[in-house]
């Protein structure tokens, strides 16, 4: 004797529930790749940690015609020596495309290397792309250490 078998129904309700199911995972999937893209094209916004005042260094540390990169706050600066042994302190940010600029100690002038563009000692935009200054701090001896400062009302 045979048996027979009816045919495989689905019941409506459990299509749903399994139609639902998949539309979730498949949200979920496009979500999960979506959400780590939007956090790395739009980056939160970094709050200034630092104060007004940094100890850039300690006099003695840089040798006439030389400079270094410091932190002043959450941004580069750059500290450094004229050969005629004056402290400057500036932004090292470029205001370009914000690269990090350097100082040219065989053409006296701070250089971005991004797009060749040149400040001179003061931070003033000389050649190139840069459209503004660099913003200069001031910059004092105290004791043996080196304190870089925003400058008042600036
Ligand atoms: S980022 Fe400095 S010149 Fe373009």
């Amino acid at each position: 004797m045979m048996e027979t078998r009816e045919p495989l129904q689905v019941q409506p309700a459990r299509r749903r529930v399994v139609e639902i199911l998949l539309g979730g995972g498949l949200m979920a999937s496009i979500v999960s790749f979506l959400y780590p893209v939007l956090r790395y094209l739009v980056p939160p916004p970094v709050p200034d940690l630092g104060g007004d005042e940094v100890v850039a260094g300690k006099v003695g540390d840089l040798k006439a015609n030389s400079s270094k990169i410091f932190r002043f706050g959450n941004r580069p600066a750059l500290l450094l020596l004229t050969a005629e042994g004056e402290y400057r302190a500036l932004s090292a940010t470029c205001t370009h495309l914000s690269c990090t600029v350097q100082y040219r100690s065989d053409l006296h002038e701070i250089w971005c290397a991004c797009h060749n563009g040149m400040y001179d000692l003061n931070g003033r935009n000389i050649s190139g792309p840069p459209p503004r200054p660099l913003e200069t701090y001031q910059v004092h001896v105290r004791g043996d250490e080196v304190v870089v400062s925003r400058k008042r009302g600036a």
